[in-house]
């Protein structure tokens, strides 16, 4: 049987938060149905957080109830405190992200909070998601590094991770926030959350490029067994209470690796290149992505897949 992968799309929610020109809400509502569109099955919609904090996703409540209702298609959200949940409750969602981090020096900047106080926070939204029988997922951000302390011991995110888990979360997830980590912290963070009892299939990866380690971050966490991985169409992406943060790894990169590599994940590398397109153009930007430059590869013609134009002169050269 294939080896499946999830990609767990954060483009609309990550991609976009950092952007500081207005998007219209029918550019995100046309970026999340191109997603659905390539196969993209879990797609982090957007944040039901202080608009004061995030500005761009203050268009949370309008966008929910506008997006493409589709078996099997879930729009987690994320939900800082109780006043976000009854938003995400008003707006019909059915799967939220809570988010905390390894270091307090990040989540004091981010949310306001120590992670003992955000913990402590998340309580009661967790509680009431799970009544209503949403779907839960913990971030721990600055996993591999924090921007204000630097080095984390991957113990120190594990601990915080386990704690998440307590709360009753279906997965909890380790963010480089700021693309600081290489291999081996991806094997150590992997040894030190099964030592503490945490089953590989509750533990997503969240790998922001900056660095350009994304990819090989994803290999080390393939190899040691983890399934799940965040990306984002077009490597968009970014926290504003991250400085130095950029683009989360594209989704065509990590597609194009998956399929070149025997893993399955229902995403189709072509369709979800014209999201690219679609949301790089919206913003005015080149695409990002290695993918999106050169497109994907056939190997029986040795064509390039899903690339806007082949320069078929120079190729004869
Ligand atoms: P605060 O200022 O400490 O809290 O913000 P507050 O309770 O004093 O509220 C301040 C104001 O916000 C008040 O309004 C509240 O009503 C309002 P005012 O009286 O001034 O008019 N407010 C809200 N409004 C709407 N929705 C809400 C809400 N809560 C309060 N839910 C707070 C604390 C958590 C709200 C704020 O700091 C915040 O919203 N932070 C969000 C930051 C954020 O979204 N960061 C990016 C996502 S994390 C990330 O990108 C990392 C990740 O990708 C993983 C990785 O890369 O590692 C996930
Ligand atoms: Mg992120």
């Amino acid at each position: 049987m294939p080896d499946r992968v999830r990609i767990y799309e954060v483009g609309p929610r990550d991609g976009l938060q950092n952007e500081a020109q207005p998007i219209p809400l029918e550019t995100k509502v046309g970026f999340i149905e191109r997603l659905v569109d390539a196969g993209l099955r879990e797609i982090e919609a957007t944040s039901f957080v202080s608009p004061k904090a995030i500005p761009q996703l203050a268009d949370a409540d309008a966008l929910l109830p506008r997006l493409p209702r589709h078996p099997g298609v879930t729009y987690p959200v994320l939900v800082p405190n109780e006043r976000g949940m009854a938003r995400a409750e008003a707006a019909g969602a059915n799967a939220l992200a809570v988010f905390t981090a390894a270091t307090d020096a990040f989540t004091e900047r981010n949310i306001g909070m120590t992670v003992d106080q955000s913990l402590a926070a998340f309580e009661p939204v967790l509680r009431r998601a799970a009544e209503l029988g949403w779907w839960r997922r913990g971030y721990v951000s600055t996993a591999f590094g924090c921007p204000y302390t630097g080095a984390v011991d991957p113990h120190r995110a594990v601990g915080v991770a386990t704690r998440l888990l307590e709360l009753g979360l279906d997965e909890v997830c380790f963010g480089d926030t700021i693309g600081v980590g290489v291999p081996g912290q991806v094997r150590a963070m992997v040894d030190a959350a099964t030592g503490a009892g945490i089953e590989l299939n509750q533990v997503a990866f969240h790998f922001h490029d900056t660095r350009g380690t994304a990819l090989a971050n994803v290999v080390a966490g393939l190899e040691a067994g983890v399934r799940t991985f965040d990306s984002s169409t077009g490597g968009t992406g970014g926290c504003p209470y991250a400085p130095g943060a950029a683009g989360n790894l594209a989704t065509e990169d990590l597609v194009y690796l998956l399929d070149a590599s025997g893993f399955e994940h229902g995403v189709s590398l072509e369709t979800v290149l014209e999201a690219a397109r679609f949301i790089a153009a919206a913003l005015g930007k080149p695409l990002g992505s290695k993918v999106g430059q050169a497109g994907g590869w056939d190997a029986a013609t040795g064509a390039a897949i899903g690339r806007a134009t082949f320069p078929v002169a120079s190729a004869k050269r």
